[in-house]
């Protein structure tokens, strides 16, 4: 089983969402998948998923006696792909609880996590697919320390950049993980692009941003995506590749895939 993370600097640059479609594609391609929501801070996959779970990670991170098998929720019946998702609660107190964790229950919950993955790993799951909080929370290194890759998300914006960059350097350098970066929401000068294609000017634009990437953090750029109203419109009620396969959102989601596979 490989495991994918997406992260990031600040919030709202798409982690949710690239996860959550990245999930449903590979699924869809037949690979038993399963998304995690370790973004206890502010967690949205269930919203996104139409979902209100009442057994969570949370759970699984304080009950020893919880199982993977306890906290997943499966979307074969519905979807008929197998998709699987484990979520985190939204439940104010169980929130506070993580942020409150004391060292022993951190490291109590790394090995829970642990646990979990090869739970996932030894129930067949090709791949496992990892949100998680922005900026260097606890719960999200623990994320990223267990990833094969991890996909930073950046808008192309110079307030991403310059926090970004402070964190690749001092956290970055420490994985083992092929890390990329991932351009989200680019604004095109036609927005959205036509047929989801770069104008001359718009890959202008792109170029500068995945040159300055590369220069100042060493990193690659592995996926540009443009900022697509028809994905802000949808208002984060569903996974956006489920209910339009044919949108260039998400042909662009399916090249990151393929990118992402081709380098594990
Ligand atoms: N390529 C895109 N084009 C247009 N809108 C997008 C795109 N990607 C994401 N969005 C929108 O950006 C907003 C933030 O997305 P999302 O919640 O996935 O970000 P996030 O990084 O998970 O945020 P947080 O850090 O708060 O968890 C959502 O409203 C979503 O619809
Ligand atoms: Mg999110």
């Amino acid at each position: 089983m490989k495991i994918i993370s997406f992260h990031s600097y600040k919030g709202g640059t798409g982690k949710t969402h690239l996860s959550a479609n990245l999930a449903t594609i590979l699924a869809r391609k037949g690979f038993k998948t399963a998304i995690l929501d370790l973004d206890f801070r502010g967690p949205n996959l269930q919203t996104l998923c139409g979902i209100e779970s009442e057994v969570t990670i949370n759970d699984l991170l304080f009950d020893p006696d919880l199982t993977g098998q306890d906290i997943l929720v499966s979307f074969e019946d519905q979807y008929k792909i197998p998709l699987f998702a484990a979520f985190a609660s939204t439940d104010f107190r169980k929130m506070g609880d993580i942020v409150r964790a004391d060292k022993k229950q951190r490291q109590r919950s790394l090995k829970r996590i642990l646990r979990l993955r090869d739970e996932l790993s030894e129930n067949g799951f090709d791949y496992t697919i990892i949100d998680t909080s922005p900026g260097v929370q606890m719960e999200s290194i623990d994320g990223l320390v267990i990833s094969d890759a991890t996909c930073l998300v950046l808008k192309a914006d110079d307030f991403d950049i310059s926090g970004t960059k402070s964190m690749v350097t001092q956290l970055y350098s420490l994985l083992d993980s092929k890390n990329y970066v991932v351009l989200n929401r680019v604004v095109a000068e036609t927005c959205p692009p036509e047929e989801g294609v770069w104008s001359s000017a718009d890959l202008k634009l792109v170029e500068k941003f995945e040159k300055t990437i590369k220069d100042e953090m060493r990193m690659d750029v592995i996926t540009s995506i443009p900022c697509f109203c028809e994905v802000a419109r949808e208002g984060s009620r569903n996974i956006f590749s489920l209910k339009h396969p044919e949108h260039p959102f998400s042909q662009y989601i399916e090249k990151l895939g393929n990118a992402l596979l081709k380098g594990l």
